[in-house]
């Protein structure tokens, strides 16, 4: 495993000790296309990253261990070998993908082709007190990011953008691409995650307007939950979480008494709120999906350009659904206290998939008892450790 503090490169002419760590730990395969993967170790990332690698694509992750540890690498690798009787070589830098100097050095050594951008503060609460700190890494550092991709010529990428950006128009019927075109309007984003994932849509788009040599996918997640049903990758938010599967799960591991039901006058199908739960398998091969298609858009003869596509099952669960369903599967209660609607929520949220399903002739396998299972499985691991 390599890493580095963020220090700029030596203008000297004689090696930082940050230079020669990247010549001890890179060690490209020539010939070989890289996919890199920024934040590649977190909850998305890493089924993607085990998704990517089972369908023979060559892995690279950046991730600067924010909110993972590396032991996730192992776990990735350990499920490949399991899987396909294989091992398999990921290289992995720890570093921050706003480090210039590192992906500088990384996209001159190694043929990367194409990147996942996964790498963002995601926190709702966090963002609305800690603003400039989420516009930083969401954006200015995306800014940068792109700036260095556009140089050194790698403009294939699949973005991970939100369900968030429908903001208020997500309620009602089931959505689609269109209600939200990126950059073209803002409505009802309530705090500084959201309007970061809006903005960075924009840029996208304007950057696509401008070049067609770039190619670029954002995938609008709907709610991604569940986990890997080997049980070893899962979601483990570091803090207090605000999402409704990790806070039921801290309610079953006895780390919180009762689940807060934040509403139940919504006009849904029992008042409380309704959401597109995608299991996180499902959106892993989402990305896959979607890579393949944009590399077979982006071959000779065919212009590239921006598209934006849902990803979500297109069915909903509302928040007593959910906690029936994990209630049934764990064979635990979880205690309810209604209180009211959290400020900025809206009664329903699913996605129309039809754009995604037929571009990238992908759905969702996995309902809501896989979803429930699996985070069971993962959940009952994570207490035995
Ligand atoms: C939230 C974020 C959204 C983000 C998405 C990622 C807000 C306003 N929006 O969406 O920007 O992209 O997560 O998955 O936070 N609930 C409870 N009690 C809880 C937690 C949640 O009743 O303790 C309810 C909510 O009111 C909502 C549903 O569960 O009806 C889902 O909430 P959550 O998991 O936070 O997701 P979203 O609100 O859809």
């Amino acid at each position: 495993m390599a890493s580095w503090i963020e220090t700029p490169p030596s203008t000297s002419g004689r090696r930082t000790p940050e230079e020669l760590e990247i010549e001890w730990n890179s060690n490209p395969v020539s010939g070989l296309e890289y996919v890199l993967v920024t934040g590649g170790l977190g909850f998305i990332g890493s089924h993607t990253c085990l998704e990517l690698a089972k369908s023979h694509y060559n892995v690279l992750i950046v991730d600067n261990l924010s909110n993972s540890s590396v032991d996730v690498l192992r776990r990735i690798k350990a499920l490949y070998q399991s899987e396909t009787g294989k091992e398999v070589e990921i290289p992995f830098f720890q570093a921050d993908y706003r480090n210039t100097f590192v992906m500088n050095t990384l996209l001159s050594q190694y043929n990367i082709t194409s990147v996942i951008h996964f790498a963002a503060y995601k926190a709702v609460a966090e963002s609305i007190s800690l603003p400039l700190s989420y516009y930083s890494n969401n954006v200015s550092g995306f800014v940068d990011f792109l700036t260095l991709l556009d140089q050194k010529g790698c403009k294939q990428m699949i973005y991970s953008s939100s369900a968030t950006v429908y903001g208020c128009k997500g309620s009602g019927d089931r959505i689609e691409e269109s209600a939200i075109r990126s950059g073209v309007e803002c409505v009802g984003l309530t705090n500084p995650y959201g309007r970061s994932k809006w903005m960075c849509e924009a840029i996208l788009s304007d950057v696509c307007t401008a070049s067609t040599e770039w190619n670029v996918t954002a995938l609008r997640y709907f709610n991604p939950v569940g986990a890997h049903p080997s049980g070893l990758l899962g979601e483990d938010p570091l803090g207090i979480p605000n999402n409704l599967m990790p806070v039921v799960c801290r309610v079953l591991k006895g780390e919180s008494p009762t689940l807060s039901v934040f509403g139940r006058d919504y006009a849904t199908i029992d008042g409380t709120g309704v959401r597109d739960f995608i299991h996180v398998v499902d959106l892993a091969r989402g990305h896959v999906a979607a890579l393949k298609a944009s590399m077979s858009i982006a071959s000779p003869g065919k212009s590239a350009s921006y598209r934006v596509l849902n990803l979500g099952s297109g069915k909903g669960y509302s928040v007593l659904e959910i906690v029936a369903e994990m209630e049934r599967i764990s064979g635990r209660t979880i205690p309810l206290r209604y209180v009211a609607r959290r400020s900025g929520d809206v009664g329903s949220v699913i996605a129309n998939p039809a754009l995604a399903n037929l571009r990238l002739g992908w759905k969702t396998e996995y309902g809501l008892k896989e979803i429930c299972e699996d985070t069971w499985r993962y959940l009952k691991n994570t207490m035995e450790d």
